[in-house]
């Protein structure tokens, strides 16, 4: 087994659904790169399944095609220590012939090894999986030992509404406690994610500023340039607000708008997380909804032969009717002394101009212009302060302002201060399964979604969902592929100044 720093007990790293993509393209080199940096504690072993008949020979050959070379130059200490078994996840008897299997591979540690269960699997299986895993004794492990623990980390979508991931926390409640669960939300796991945190409290100077004394609006931009491609008919039951408001842009906003916590320990972090989430002021009736919300869908110049410009009607898989939503935009109101009446304005979409991904703070404008005359029509004309975090690609922060250019009179320039991670850091910054996988392997689940986070993220999501399937709802938006979006989102803006961010601003 591959071992390292002061972890006392050997682990096991199972990975129900093997042979699937995110395991070949994500878990798998995840682990190589916490075998290169030596990060594991302990000697870890890992056992993928999947119901393919594949031996543990075929799986590491399909697994080495998708390492780079970085991680091939590990894989030598790793390939001894990785396994396949074929089994139904959700079936007793192929469950427990595989807890056989678990015993015997781990040998004389058989008693002390703790074990993380990864559900790569599509969620109908989440059920069913915990509840075979229980009925298996799988999961039973004593609170009071550090070894022999049991955990399960839970893949997304965590349910498609509130109902749904009522009843998975209620069943994933039966079986474990919620110290043992780990419901992952990829986002969380970046550098960048990571660093909204340190950024605001491990600096003083940002708190005086952190409110709706100072902030006029907050926006968090998720751009992918990316069509839905093959994923058509996957998608299409799901759409922009499922896929990616309600978890990875509310975690963005919960991390932004939450108050410090005492300290980064899990219970501390999630629960001011949860008060943000659930200080969202619900959208009521369909009205609200059309007025605070603007879906859309892209389309194409129907060239069929190059798939890009497709339509989404036109995807393999998407009904020719659909009103699936591959843009949203939202604006949100917190309800709590530190933001009332700022806007929060949220934008994802697919087919859209660049990738890329920012959270926008701007700050208010000064009370009183000074520098007016004929200058003024400049000075408005520029943007006030505003505060970039960017999350991906060209991870840094930045923040405008503007200054006097030199010469008579007093003309003014927007520029800025910036830190790019590039600039900044020589070592590469872990991928966010490397980060997350290792905290669930040590037992810290401060970057994992708790229960009640995930359904009070869902509340506010459903009643976007409500406001639109109504019949007379309006259709989502056109807008081509390439754009930034329907023009109709830019209403959201009403009332304040500024618009969304581009990726060339
Ligand atoms: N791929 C990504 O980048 C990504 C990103 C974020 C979240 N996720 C989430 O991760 C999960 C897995 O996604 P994926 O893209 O890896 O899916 P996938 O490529 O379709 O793989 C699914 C895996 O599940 C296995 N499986 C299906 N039924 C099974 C059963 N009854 N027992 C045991 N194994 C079974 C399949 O193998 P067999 O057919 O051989 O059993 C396959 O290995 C999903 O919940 C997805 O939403 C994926």
């Amino acid at each position: 087994m591959l071992a390292s720093r002061a972890m006392k007990h050997p682990v096991q790293v199972v990975i129900f659904g093997a042979s699937g993509d995110l395991s070949a393209r994500k878990l798998i080199p995840a682990l190589c790169e916490n075998a290169l940096r030596r990060a594991f504690a302990a000697p870890v072993q890992v056992v993928g399944v999947s119901r393919s008949p594949l031996t543990s020979e075929a799986w590491r050959e399909q697994l080495y095609e998708w390492l780079d070379e970085r991680q091939r130059s590990v894989w030598h200490e790793l390939a001894p220590n990785i396994h396949y078994v074929a089994a139904d996840a959700s079936d007793a008897t192929s469950i427990e012939a595989l807890e056989a299997t678990l015993v015997e591979l781990a040998g004389p540690w058989a008693a002390v090894a703790g074990r993380l269960y990864y559900l790569a699997l599509k969620p109908t299986l989440f059920a069913p999986t915990i509840e075979a895993l229980s009925a298996a004794g799988m999961l039973q492990c004593d609170p009071l030992r550090d070894e022999a623990w049991r955990r399960v980390v839970v893949e997304k979508p965590f349910g498609r509404d509130l109902a749904t991931a009522q009843w998975l926390n209620i069943v994933l409640g039966k079986h474990l406690r919620e110290d043992q669960i780990y419901r992952i939300d990829h986002y969380l796991g970046k550098e960048t994610v990571q660093n909204i945190l340190a950024f605001r409290f491990q600096n003083a100077i940002w708190e005086p500023l952190w409110n709706r004394q100072h902030i006029e609006t907050v926006q968090i931009n998720v751009c992918e340039s990316v069509t839905v491609g093959d994923r058509g008919g996957y998608y299409d039951t799901s759409g922009a607000l499922r896929d990616m408001v309600q978890n990875h842009i509310m975690q963005l906003l919960a991390l932004v708008a939450m108050e410090a916590p005492t300290s980064m320990d899990a219970e501390a972090v999630r629960s001011e997380k949860v008060k943000v989430l659930r200080a969202l002021v619900p959208l009521g009736a369909a009205e609200d909804v059309w007025q605070s919300v603007v879906r859309g869908q892209y389309v194409g110049d129907g060239a069929h032969e190059n798939s890009s410009q497709n339509g989404y009607l036109d995807e393999a898989g998407v009904p020719s009717d659909s009103r699936t939503e591959t843009f949203i935009a939202v604006r949100a109101q917190i309800h709590n002394w530190r933001w009332n009446g700022v806007p929060f304005l949220l934008r994802t979409g697919k087919a859209m101009r660049s990738r890329y991904s920012e959270i926008v703070i701007r700050f208010r404008a000064p009370p009183a212009d000074i520098f007016g005359g004929p200058q003024q029509a400049d000075v408005c004309r520029l943007r006030p302060n505003e505060l970039v975090i960017r999350i991906q690609p060209d991870e840094g922060m930045r923040i405008r302002f503007l200054v006097k250019q030199p010469g008579p009179g007093a003309v003014m320039r927007q520029t800025s201060l910036g830190f790019d991670y590039s600039d900044t850091f020589s070592e590469r910054s872990p991928d966010a399964y490397e980060r997350l996988l290792l905290d669930a392997i040590e037992g810290n689940a401060t970057l994992f979604i708790r229960g009640d986070e995930a359904e009070a993220s869902w509340r506010f999501c459903d009643a976007i969902s409500a406001g639109f399937v109504a019949p007379d709802a309006p259709s989502p938006s056109p807008y081509s592929v390439g754009s930034t979006g329907p023009h109709e989102a830019d209403a959201l803006f009403q009332g304040c100044e500024g618009t969304w961010s581009h990726d060339d601003d």
